[in-house]
């Protein structure tokens, strides 16, 4: 098999410490332990407080990312951020995240991918790499899902937690690492199966009878994401494989997106692979957006189960419907 051009350098991640079990959410809506168990596999997730912000967040993944590549931010030439929960809508996040960094040659800017953000960026990075405008480029996902969910509607508000990722991205060293191939699609026709409601700020809504609601707030049509999830992962997993001529037995570690744990079983089942050559943890972060992918790659290299050699595949989906895979030997 043919080595990778770019490769992920490191890893990075920081959660809140603030702990949200199942239990607390029977409290404060019309649920149970036993609903969002079986349902979804989530039993808690962690909640960033007020004083907490998606820009110190993904700094503080950031700042760890650069330091585990063995780089100090001042050595990083673009800073790419995925979020869908901004603490304001301009400037980038990016441009926030770059001053607290003080990355001050770097360029800085936001992917807007939901979920699949996260791997847009890695590609839009390996980009500016291979076309020499950036030799080192850290890829950010920062998600404060909190702030934007419905703390009183049941069938959103168990789902989420807050997290971020980062990884740095430079040319491979060779020797068959790095990026193998990787996929990414997009459909808009299905936007309405999950989206955030237009803030009150002068945003002009794509449906008028969203005028009345200004929330910001996620809203989801749950059973039809989850198929097409199941679809759009499976898609991803083949595109993936035959792009890089690799088959299925060869994975050493499936690492998915976190949003239920029937829809990552039913991928594994598809991919083959067995749950033990599956990163998992949304029973303990829920689902944060596309800061799940990165934090899964970050545990998985603390755990040992991501070595160097060992052939990862990510796989994706969200909001747009976006969706992505991604083939790396790390
Ligand atoms: O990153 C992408 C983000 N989105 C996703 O990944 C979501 C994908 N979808 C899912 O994970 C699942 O569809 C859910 C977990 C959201 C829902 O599971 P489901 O098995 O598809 O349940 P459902 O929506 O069909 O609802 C079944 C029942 C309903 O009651 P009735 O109509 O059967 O009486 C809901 O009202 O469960 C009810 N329900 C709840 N009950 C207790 C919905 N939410 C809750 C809840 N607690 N939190």
């Amino acid at each position: 098999m043919r080595g990778g051009l770019i490769e992920l350098a490191s890893t990075g991640m920081w959660v809140p410490e603030k702990v949200l079990t199942n239990a607390d959410l029977e409290r404060m809506v019309d649920t149970t332990d036993e609903w969002i168990t079986e349902r979804t596999g989530i039993k808690e997730r962690r909640i960033a407080g007020d004083d907490m912000t998606a820009v110190e967040m993904g700094y503080r993944a950031g700042k760890a990312a650069v330091a585990d590549a063995g780089l100090e931010p001042a050595d990083v030439d673009a800073i790419i951020v995925s979020t869908a929960t901004p603490d304001r809508l301009l400037p980038a996040t990016a441009c926030d995240i770059q001053a607290r960094l003080e990355a001050r040659d770097a360029v800085a800017f936001d992917v807007w991918g939901a979920c699949s953000g996260w791997l847009y960026a890695i590609n839009i990075g390996s980009g500016l790499i291979l076309s020499e405008q950036a030799e080192t480029v850290l890829c950010v996902a920062t998600e404060k899902m909190s702030a934007i969910v419905d703390w009183t509607d049941r069938a959103t508000c168990v789902l989420f937690g807050d997290a971020a990722g980062a990884t740095v991205l430079r040319r491979s060293g060779g020797n068959g690492h790095g990026i193998l191939s990787t996929y990414m699609r997009s459909d808009g026709t299905l936007a309405e199966l999950l989206y955030r409601s237009p803030l009150d700020s002068g945003s002009v809504p794509v449906d008028v009878a969203e005028l009345a609601v200004r929330d910001g707030y996620l809203r989801m049509a749950g059973r039809e994401v989850f198929k097409n999830a199941v679809r759009s992962m499976c898609e991803a997993v083949d595109a993936v494989l035959e792009k890089a001529g690799v088959t299925k037995d060869e994975i050493d570690l499936l690492v998915p997106h976190q949003a239920n744990i029937r829809i990552i079983e039913a991928t594994a089942r598809y991919a083959g692979l067995s749950m033990d050559r599956v990163w998992v943890n949304v029973d303990r972060y829920g689902n944060t957006s596309s800061a799940t992918i990165p934090v899964a790659l970050h545990e998985a290299r603390e755990a040992g189960r991501i070595e160097e050699g060992s052939l990862v595949l990510m796989v994706t989906f969200g909001a747009g419907l976006t969706w992505a895979g991604m083939l790396i030997r790390w």
